[in-house]
């Protein structure tokens, strides 16, 4: 059974906007449907990801490749 992605468990570190930087992330807001998608599957899958990738891996281990393009398709540009 998938899960579809809790974006609440996302917005404390990114803002309900998806535009939060502090963490030295990217401003998810910027981002392509596309290039979120790919950055979500690479934290899962080890491929993606900068010094403080080990706190996405977290957050993306849970779900599938195709929760995770779902979910991209509902944020970002
Ligand atoms: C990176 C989405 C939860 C902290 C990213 C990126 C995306 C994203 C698309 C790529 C941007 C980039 O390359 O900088 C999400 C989603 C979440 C989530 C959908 C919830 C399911 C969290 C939480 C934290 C967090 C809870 C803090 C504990 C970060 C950090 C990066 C990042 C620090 C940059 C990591 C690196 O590559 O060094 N996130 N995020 N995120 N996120 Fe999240």
């Amino acid at each position: 059974l998938m899960a579809a992605v809790n974006a609440q468990a996302c917005t404390g570190c990114h803002g309900a906007d998806w535009a939060k930087t502090s963490m030295g992330n990217k401003n998810v807001a910027e981002m392509s449907k596309a290039d979120i998608a790919a950055a979500l599957k690479g934290y899962k899958d080890g491929s993606y990801g900068g010094a403080k990738k080990g706190l996405m891996v977290g957050q993306v281990s849970k779900y599938s490749d195709e929760e995770l393009d779902a979910f991209s398709q509902t944020i970002g540009k």
